[in-house]
């Protein structure tokens, strides 16, 4: 019988004038993009920490510590691939994604496709397998007033036989 198991990822950053927002590895027009040592994608930043997660490999800041400037300005795609193969080698098979970014401006439901994309081949995995959800969080609380951005992500792995 097959082994399953379920990791949880939650991320934010600040929303700021002046840096490029980029979600999923995919660069969004805006007025304001998310702050950080890294490109700040705070939704691969949620799927790597669930990933980590359904494989018990720690979470995103041991592996790629904000103090270590080979990560400055990183792109976060880097981190999903690294962490992939991470897993892949403690015996774990991607099974699928799913994720939400709480963000109040701009609207995303136009870039859904290609962020999808964007993971699933960052993650070698079918877009099929990839949900990428938008919620505002109804002016409510620093999301709300525009003032920073949040993800949430869950990720299926699937023990390869004989690991894990
Ligand atoms: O937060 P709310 O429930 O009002 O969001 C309604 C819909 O608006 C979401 O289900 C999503 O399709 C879309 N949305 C979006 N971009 C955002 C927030 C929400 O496209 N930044
Ligand atoms: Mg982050």
């Amino acid at each position: 019988m097959s082994e399953y198991r379920t990791g949880i990822g939650w991320d934010v950053h600040r929303l700021v004038a002046g840096r490029p927002l980029i979600l999923g590895g995919v660069r969004i027009p805006s007025e304001a993009g998310l702050d950080g040592h890294s490109d700040a994608d705070v939704l691969a930043h949620a799927i790597t920490d669930a990933l980590l997660g359904a494989a018990a490999l720690g979470d995103i800041g041991q592996h790629f510590p904000d103090t270590d400037p080979r990560w400055a300005g990183a792109g976060s795609l880097l981190f999903l691939k690294h962490v992939r193969d991470l897993a892949a080698s403690a015996g774990f098979a991607l099974v699928n994604v799913d994720s939400t970014v709480i963000l109040e401006r701009p609207k995303l439901n136009d870039y859904r496709a290609a962020i999808r994309d964007s993971l699933a081949e960052a993650l070698a995995l079918d877009s099929s397998r990839v949900s990428v959800k938008f919620k505002t969080a109804e002016k409510l609380g620093p999301v709300g007033e525009g003032r920073s951005a949040e993800a949430q992500a869950v990720v299926t792995v699937k023990a390869i036989l004989g690991t894990g």
